[in-house]
């Protein structure tokens, strides 16, 4: 295959993709990063327009596709659900069949109800006939998962992630019920290229059934492995990743005093500097972004040394700028 045949292919989960397909992105991804870098022009998409539709709110996804639509020499078109007919209840499918005849992508938010956003994105895309993107829903996170991938490549320098110790672990936050699809994102993805992952977390934050199930065997097929466990310390053990941030609870969503009340339960499971020296001496703290500090993570581990979470906020950028250029057809 080559680059080209991914033109038109919809990006809702990295499960969709084959390893092969992700490390097309991740070439282009670094590609995209050193021109860049470089200030050299890479206009790939002139002229193309990606509808982007918002039914939660964002800093990075929707500014780092925004700047990386006009890098590329077209435009991203924000709409924000809350002021449009979807607020109205208008279907998905006329959604996808009206904005793929204006435009040549659509990309969409929709993260804050379990089982509805990946339904919704997929409605969309069975009837658009421009690719969809999925910048977050209830199961995965898949933009945000390939720039962790390409952080982690570029750490380690290396895409072969065979034996690498990740621990996922659920961590405290008081702000909102945050959505289960980071955790589960990188359980779909990091196992396929030989990641050992251990998730750590409350009895209570078990992730979605399905998902869990589809990425044990996209695991077993990748050779890497998944561990659950009920510790955070005992997660943090020698791990040479980490990603502690929080996630609601399955059956509180729509619930929210009652998510957070049991979120009060575990304010112990903050990542500090005891347990960041539970991990690997080189470990490196990841988050997707926005944590809360002081909770999730204190200042002094989110701004020391083995913090790469600006470094994988940026790689935002050029990922999401390759997977605009690969699917809406620069190659
Ligand atoms: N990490 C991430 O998706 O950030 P935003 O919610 O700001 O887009």
């Amino acid at each position: 295959m080559t680059r080209s045949d991914l033109a038109g292919k919809d990006y809702i989960s990295t499960a969709d993709w084959s390893v092969e397909e992700l490390g097309y992105s991740l070439d282009v991804a670094k590609e995209l990063k050193a021109a860049f870098a470089a200030g050299e022009p890479h206009r790939l998409l002139p002229d193309k327009t990606l509808f982007m539709i918002f039914l939660d709110l964002s800093t990075r996804t929707r500014n780092a596709f925004e700047a990386g639509m006009t890098q590329l020499g077209g435009h991203a078109h924000f709409i924000d659900a809350a002021t449009s007919q979807i607020a109205h209840g208008e279907s998905p499918r006329d959604m996808g069949i009206i904005l793929s005849s204006y435009g040549h992508g659509i990309a969409i938010r929709h993260d804050k109800v379990p089982g509805e956003g990946n339904a919704y994105m997929r409605d969309v895309a069975e009837s658009s006939s421009s690719p969809v993107i999925n910048l977050q829903c209830d199961e995965d996170h898949p933009t945000q998962q390939l720039a962790d991938l390409l952080t982690i490549e570029e750490v380690f320098k290396t895409r072969d992630l065979s034996g690498l110790k990740v621990c996922v672990s659920w961590a405290f936050a008081p702000s909102y019920a945050k959505p289960m699809s980071v955790p589960q994102g990188l359980a779909l993805l990091l196992p396929r290229f030989g990641a050992e992952l251990t998730i750590a977390r409350p009895p209570e934050f078990r992730l979605m059934s399905h998902v869990m199930e589809r990425a044990h065997g996209l695991a077993e097929e990748g050779g890497g492995s998944i561990t659950e466990v009920e510790d955070m310390d005992a997660g943090f053990d020698g791990a040479q990743v980490v990603y502690p941030k929080s996630w609601g609870a399955e059956h509180l969503f729509g619930k929210e005093d009652e998510a957070l009340d049991l979120n009060a339960r575990y304010k112990d499971w903050i990542c500090d500097r005891r347990r960041m020296s539970l991990a690997r001496e080189d470990a490196i703290y990841m988050h997707c972004l926005p944590a809360d500090r002081g909770s999730e993570v204190t200042d002094e581990v989110i701004d020391g040394p083995q913090s790469v979470v600006f470094q994988e906020a940026e790689n935002r950028l050029h990922t999401g700028k390759a997977l605009m250029a690969l699917t809406m057809g620069a190659y």
